[in-house]
């Protein structure tokens, strides 16, 4: 497994990464089998949240490995923090709270990266930058990033905050790709060309930010995976056609071409299954060739200008 640098930070880890989102859903002994064999593959960058399952993902994830410090020490552990119900809440106290709970859940001293989960129209960055402090002074973050920010709202936070901010999730698969469509439309007429997130690729690029790349599998927002869908036969074909030609499979394919782009983006599979995830894992082999990269966006339903 090939390796990327997060951001601005000392950390390369697994360029292909775990969700643990769906992990809430499992028994322990299923769990274990997802970790061990991620690890194995060389996928040692879990995602988290504190909201995933309730609470569960995280609790599942740390008793079903049985967490010590010497299995610590193999993995990069991501959480996230700010989504409540029914609102948002980045205040200095939900925080400190809520990374609090994420660090008892899974029975470790340290979180490697901290996200801010999703914005929230009553940020007051002057105490996210109170908080983010705290938790790096007291050695329970190492870094800190944020989820379905736009350049702007990062730039509000920098303003405050005094570490550097290594990481933004975001939604990006072959066939969600609106970061991508506003780049490649520039100046034009029709809906591809709308900026829906203030330009935030190129603004990653240019600031060091690693995008992360959630729901690589997924059309719209939680619409389906469109891996094997009857509704994108062109899309279908074009991933077999390549898996053939590589020796790996469909979904290896997808996540190979969010890997093929040049601005270091990392992909978080939630799969929770094993074989599945040792067959993706094969995507960090290959590269596809700039051709093939935009016959996939093209069989997607893309046009180029
Ligand atoms: N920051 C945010 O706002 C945000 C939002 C959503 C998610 N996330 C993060 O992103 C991670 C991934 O999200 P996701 O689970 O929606 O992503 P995904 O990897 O796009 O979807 C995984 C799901 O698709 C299923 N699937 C069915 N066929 C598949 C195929 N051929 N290839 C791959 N998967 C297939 C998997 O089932 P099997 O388990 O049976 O393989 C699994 O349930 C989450 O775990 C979370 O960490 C972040």
């Amino acid at each position: 497994m090939k390796k990327v640098k997060l951001g601005t930070s000392e950390l390369e880890v697994g360029e292909v990464s775990l969700g643990c989102m769906r992990m809430s859903q499992l028994s322990h002994k299923e769990a274990a089998e997802v970790i061990e064999n991620a690890l194995d593959n060389g996928v040692n960058f879990f995602d988290h949240a504190d909201i995933y399952g309730a609470g569960k993902s995280e609790e599942i994830f740390s008793e079903a490995i049985g967490m010590n410090d010497s299995i610590r020490e193999k993995m990069y552990i991501q959480t996230k923090c700010g989504i409540r119900k029914g609102f948002f809440d980045f205040s200095k106290e939900h925080i400190l709270s809520s990374v609090d709970g994420s660090l008892k859940r899974l029975n470790t001293d340290y979180i490697d990266v901290l996200l801010l989960h999703r914005p929230d129209a009553l940020v007051e960055p002057e105490e996210v930058a109170e908080a983010f402090s705290e938790l790096k002074e007291s050695g329970k973050v190492r870094h800190f990033g944020v989820s379905n920010h736009n350049p702007m709202q990062v730039e509000l936070l920098k303003k405050y905050i005094k570490q550097d901010l290594i990481i933004n999730q975001l939604q990006l698969s072959v066939m969600f790709t609106p970061m991508i469509d506003s780049g490649l439309n520039v100046n034009m007429e029709d809906d591809p060309a709308i900026v829906r997130d203030s330009s935030v690729l190129d603004y990653s690029r240019l600031n060091n930010m690693t995008i992360q790349a959630w729901s690589p599998f997924q059309h719209g927002m939680f619409k389906g995976v469109f891996v094997g869908n009857e509704k994108f036969p062109e899309l279908n074909a074009k991933l077999q056609e390549l898996a053939a030609k590589y020796k790996v499979t469909d979904s290896a394919i997808a996540i190979a071409w969010i890997l093929r782009h040049p601005g270091n983006i990392q992909p978080i599979v939630g799969t929770m299954n094993p074989q599945r995830l040792t067959e993706i894992s094969k995507a960090s082999d290959i590269e596809l060739t700039r051709q093939e990269w935009y016959e996939l966006y093209l069989a997607a339903g893309n046009r180029l200008p």
